[in-house]
């Protein structure tokens, strides 16, 4: 049996923002259950061949256990977590309080706007944050304008049909964009401007856990 709409809503608006005593419950539910995506999405970008003291950015890092994974592979980059959600900020802060008392780690409310004030950064990566964005249009706009030319953009999602049916139902309910391809993710990202698009799965294409699409600007002759 599913729960009653208003239910449904209020869960599905807690992981796109999350807010108060509930939101702090969903953010160490999500510090369980993404943790090991988010630790494989920063084991990718090693791939990338980024500068190890490179410029880095983390929209949405919720509970911060990206920013953790990163910090530990890039013992010399300088980071950034930029989330919408003041709860999220300070279980992020918690998790990598080490860094953010030495300055390798800022915590920034907002969202990609807070972008231009970074830029040129050398990479911008997000796991599940891609369907919260009502505009990925504008949001894709402001990252290509803050990465460097070379740099990197990193989006973990899940498709559709991979999602729990809760989520399935509930995220469209409350307007949030749901996509039923990668085909899809790399139309948004060509016509943004970048390039170089790639795709990669973790787990069975049947049962994945999560998905990257890697994006980059063009770089410099
Ligand atoms: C579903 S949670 C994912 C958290 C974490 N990345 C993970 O995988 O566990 C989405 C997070 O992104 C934040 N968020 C949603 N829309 C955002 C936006 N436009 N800019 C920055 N953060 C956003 C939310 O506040 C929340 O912390």
């Amino acid at each position: 049996m599913k729960p009653p709409k208003f239910v449904r809503g209020a869960v599905a608006r807690q992981f796109g923002r999350p807010r108060g005593p509930l939101g702090r419950f969903i953010g160490r539910g999500m510090a369980r259950t993404n943790a090991s995506f988010s630790i494989w999405l920063v084991d990718q970008v090693r791939e990338l061949e980024l500068s190890d003291t490179g410029r880095f950015v983390e929209l949405g890092p919720g509970p911060g256990i990206g920013l953790a994974h990163a910090l530990r592979t890039f013992p010399e980059a300088r980071l950034w977590g930029i989330d919408l959600s003041t709860e999220m900020l300070a279980q992020s802060k918690k998790r990598n309080v080490d860094a953010v008392r030495v300055a390798r780690l800022t915590l920034l409310q907002g969202d990609s706007a807070v972008l231009s004030g970074l830029a040129p950064v050398d990479l911008v990566y997000a796991a599940h944050v891609l369907y919260f964005w009502q505009l990925p249009g504008q949001e894709l706009a402001r990252i290509l304008a803050a990465l460097r030319p070379g740099g990197w953009l990193v989006l973990g999602y899940q498709l559709r049909l991979n999602m729990p049916k809760l989520a399935q139902l509930s995220f469209p309910e409350e307007g949030n964009i749901l996509y039923d391809s990668d085909e899809q993710v790399a139309v948004l990202l060509g016509k943004a401007g970048f390039s170089d698009i790639r795709f990669l799965v973790k787990g069975s294409e049947d049962a994945p856990e999560g998905r990257l699409a890697l994006a980059r600007t063009a770089a410099l002759n």
